[in-house]
């Protein structure tokens, strides 16, 4: 069977990865990026490495009229649709999301409003189909409000919630919904940042992503040890967490 996917964020350095492992067994690939040089590039990458078919759509992501026409291309191409990743995300500035309110709608467009719109679309045609996977990468900053990033982590824990919610809705139409929370990964999102043993490679939380998709469960951590992870960090006590510098 040829998987036929789409992959919304598709120049993400997570996603890029996960489109080569599709590619790898010769799927079909409809990406949609904001930036076209960028999205070609990938689009070159990805037939080189086998993908049988690759469409392209340039949008940005946060322009939420062009949503009903990116989903019904996507899902008209190839007469249906077996899965589709949202991707796409930003991590905002905390100090400038504290002061610029179009910087903090910006944040929670990409992050949050933007991926449920989109969702939504989704929803309607993988039920029509009765059949299909929708992955939304969250993030393990929604499992507890840090100082850090906690506007940031405010829209991932937002996402986690809507994809609960929808997972049920969807079921008895038999469309999995899975939300998959990487820990910290090496790509653009984070090279500004000083890394630490606990990040992983673009490569490998892109595989995981693969995997997700491909043998569907509710919540992926990846790597699966951020559950542990979390669920101590959710334990902490709130005095005791205050004095943590995270
Ligand atoms: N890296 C991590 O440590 C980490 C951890 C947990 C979760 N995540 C999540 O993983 C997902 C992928 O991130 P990444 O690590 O792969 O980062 P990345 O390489 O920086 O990718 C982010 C992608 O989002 C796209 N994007 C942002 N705003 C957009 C918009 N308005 N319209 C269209 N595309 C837009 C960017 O497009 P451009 O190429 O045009 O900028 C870029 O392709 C995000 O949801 C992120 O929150 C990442």
């Amino acid at each position: 069977m040829t998987r036929r996917v789409l992959i919304l964020g598709a120049t993400s350095g997570i996603a890029q990865e996960t489109s080569r492992c599709f590619a790898a067994e010769h799927a079909k690939l409809f990406l949609v990026a904001r930036d076209p040089q960028k999205l070609a590039a990938v689009a070159e990458d990805l037939k080189v490495r086998g993908a049988e078919a690759v469409e392209t759509h340039q949008a940005d992501l946060n322009a939420y009229s062009d949503h009903p026409a990116i989903i019904n291309r996507a899902a008209s191409v190839w007469q249906g649709l077996d899965a589709a990743l949202i991707a796409h995300g930003s991590l905002p500035d905390q100090a400038l999301v504290e002061k610029d309110s179009l910087v903090l709608r910006d944040a929670l467009d990409t992050n949050y409003f933007s991926a449920v719109s989109l969702s939504m679309h989704l929803a309607t045609v993988f039920e029509a189909q009765r059949s299909g996977v929708l992955a939304i990468i969250g993030s393990v900053a929604g499992d507890r409000g840090r100082r850090s990033n906690y506007v940031y982590g405010s829209a991932k824990a937002a996402i986690a919630t809507f994809a609960a919610g929808l997972r049920l809705r969807l079921l008895p139409a038999g469309v999995k919904v899975v939300l998959i929370k990487p820990g910290w990964v090496s790509t653009p999102m984070t090279e500004h940042l000083p890394q630490n043993f606990l990040y992983i490679s673009a490569q490998k939380a892109g595989r995981g992503v693969y995997q997700a998709i491909t043998s569907p469960t509710s919540v992926v951590y990846l790597p699966s040890y951020w559950k542990w992870i979390m669920a101590i960090i959710r334990s902490v006590p709130e005095p005791i967490f205050a004095k943590l510098k995270l």
